[in-house]
C-alpha cells in the first residue's frame, strides 16, 4: 500500500482516502509483483502544483513525493533535435540535479525486495542515480548508486534493478539524481516504469551445490519489455537483486532476461554477459572441502541474435570464460545468428574455500540487426555436484 502524505481536509475527503487506501492494499496483497501505484506516471498530475510541466509542489505527482526540479515529460516531446520517448504508456519523470522522488510502500518485514525501473540518460555523461530504501520511521538506510553511463539499448531506455531487505513494515524508497557537474540544473535522468518483486532466497539442495544456479529467482522483468533488465554491481553486502550471485564490476552490468523476449536455454530466465570481461557474474561456494573433487556445468548460447561479424568480415563469435576455484574453461558460443546453446564442464579439485564460480565474457559484442544494441553471452542452468576423485587423475596424484 502506498501512503500519501498529503494532509486531508474534510469529511468527504477522508473517506475517499480511506477508501483509496482500503483500494491499494487491496491491490497490493493480491499482486505482490508488479508496478507501484502509479509507477509509470500516467496519473495527471494535481495542476494546481504545476508550473507548465515543472513540479512545483511535493505531492503533484500521485503516490510519490517529489523534491527538487522535477519536469513532467510527455512522449513525443522534444528536446532540441530529440524527440523523447516513454518506455510504459506516454509519460515520466525527469529529475534534476539533486531531485529526488519517494514513495512508500507496505511491504513484509525481513523480506528481500527487488525494485526494477526504466531509466534514459539525455544529457551529461556523469548522471548517476541513487537508491535508497529505509525504513519510514527509523533506520537502517540502504543504498546503492546506479551507474548510467553505459547506453545498453538502442532506444536510450535501459531497465535497471536494485534490491533491499524490508527492514521495516513500511519503507520508504527513494531515487536521487546524483548529479556531477550537470551545466543545467534542468537537466537528468528521465525515470518510468517502477515495479516491485519479492526475492526468494533459494538455497543450494542435493543435485547443486550452488544457489539459483538456474537464475529462475531474480529482479522482475516488465512483461512486455523487449529488453531485460540490468543487474548493476553490488557490494558484498549488499542485497543482490540475482540471488546467491554477485556482478563483480566497476560500472559495468549483467542483462536479466526472459524467454519471452529471447532464446534462453533452459526455463524461463538466464543471464547475458554484455560488458565484456569489465564484468564478472560470481557465485562463492562455502561447502567445497579441500581436496575433493567436483564438476562444474552449465550452458553458454546467444540469446538475441549477437554474434555479429565484424566490417573485415571476420566473425565475432562469442566466448565464455568460467572459473572453478582455480581450474578454468574457455567455451565458444558461435551460432551464427541461429540461437542455441551448448554445454560447458570443468572437473576439479577444490583448493581453497570458499570455491569461486566466475563468468566471464571475453568479448564485446552488439546485436546483428546494427542497431547498436550491446549484447553477449548467455549464462544459464549452472551446476556444481561433488564427483568421485577422477580414475586418470589419481593415477597421477
Ligand atoms: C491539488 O493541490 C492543491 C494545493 O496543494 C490541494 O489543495 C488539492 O487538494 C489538490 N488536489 C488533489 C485532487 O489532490
Ligand atoms: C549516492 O551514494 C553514494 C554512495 O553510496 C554517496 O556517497 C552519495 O553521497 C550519494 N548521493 C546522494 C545524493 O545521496
Amino acid at each position: 500500500m502506498a501512503i500519501d502524505e498529503r494532509s486531508v481536509h474534510g469529511g468527504a475527503a477522508l473517506v475517499l482516502r480511506l477508501l483509496v487506501c482500503v483500494v491499494a492494499a487491496r491491490a497490493v496483497s493480491a499482486v505482490a509483483d508488479g508496478p507501484l501505484l502509479n509507477g509509470n506516471f500516467e496519473d495527471p498530475p494535481n495542476q494546481s502544483q504545476m508550473s507548465g510541466s515543472v513540479v512545483t509542489g511535493e505531492h503533484a505527482v500521485s503516490y510519490w513525493k517529489t523534491s527538487g526540479h522535477i519536469e513532467f515529460i510527455c512522449s513525443g516531446q522534444k528536446q532540441g533535435d530529440m524527440v523523447l520517448t516513454v518506455p510504459d504508456g506516454s509519460h515520466a519523470l525527469r529529475l534534476g540535479s539533486g531531485a529526488s522522488i519517494q514513495q512508500q510502500i507496505s511491504l513484509t518485514k525481513g523480506l528481500y525486495y527487488s525494485l526494477t525501473f526504466s531509466a534514459s540518460r539525455t544529457c551529461s555523461q556523469n548522471e548517476m542515480l541513487n537508491v535508497t530504501a529505509a525504513p519510514v520511521s527509523g533506520s537502517p538506510a540502504q543504498t546503492g548508486e546506479l551507474p548510467t553511463q553505459t547506453v545498453y539499448t538502442s532506444s536510450g531506455w535501459d531497465s535497471y534493478s536494485w534490491a533491499f531487505r524490508a527492514e521495516a513494515g513500511l519503507m520508504s524508497i527513494t531515487v536521487t539524481h546524483n548529479c556531477g557537474e550537470e551545466e543545467d540544473p534542468a537537466c537528468g535522468p528521465i525515470v518510468d516504469a517502477f515495479a516491485i518483486k519479492t526475492l526468494s532466497q533459494p538455497e543450494a539442495s542435493q543435485n547443486n551445490m550452488l544457489r539459483n544456479g538456474d537464475f529462475e529467482e531474480g529482479p522482475y522483468i516488465p512483461p512486455d519489455s523487449q529488453w531485460g533488465v540490468l543487474v548493476p554491481p553490488v557490494d558484498e553486502d549488499d542485497v543482490s537483486p540475482l540471488p546467491g550471485w554477485n556482478i563483480m564490476a566497476y560500472k559495468k552490468s549483467v542483462k536479466y532476461i526472459d524467454s519471452a523476449h529471447f532464446a534462453v536455454p533452459r526455463g524461463a530466465r538466464a543471464v547475458e554477459l554484455v560488458s565484456g570481461v569489465e564484468t564478472a557474474l560470481l557465485q562463492e561456494v562455502y561447502t567445497t572441502v579441500e581436496g575433493s573433487w567436483y564438476r562444474l556445468e552449465f550452458s553458454a548460447g546467444d540469446a538475441d541474435g549477437c554474434a555479429s561479424s565484424y566490417d573485415d568480415g571476420s566473425s565475432s563469435g562469442m566466448k565464455v570464460k568460467a572459473y572453478a576455484g582455480t581450474a578454468e574453461t574457455t567455451v565458444d558460443v558461435d551460432f551464427r545468428d541461429a540461437g542455441g546453446s551448448k554445454r560447458g564442464k570443468i572437473e576439479f579439485r577444490a583448493t581453497a574455500s570458499p570455491t569461486r564460480v566466475v563468468f566471464v565474457s571475453l568479448g564485446y559484442h552488439t546485436k546483428s540487426d546494427n542497431s547498436g544494441t550491446l549484447c553477449g553471452p548467455v549464462v544459464d542452468d549452472v551446476s556444481l555436484v561433488p564427483i568421485p576423485q577422477p580414475y586418470a587423475r589419481r593415477l597421477l596424484l
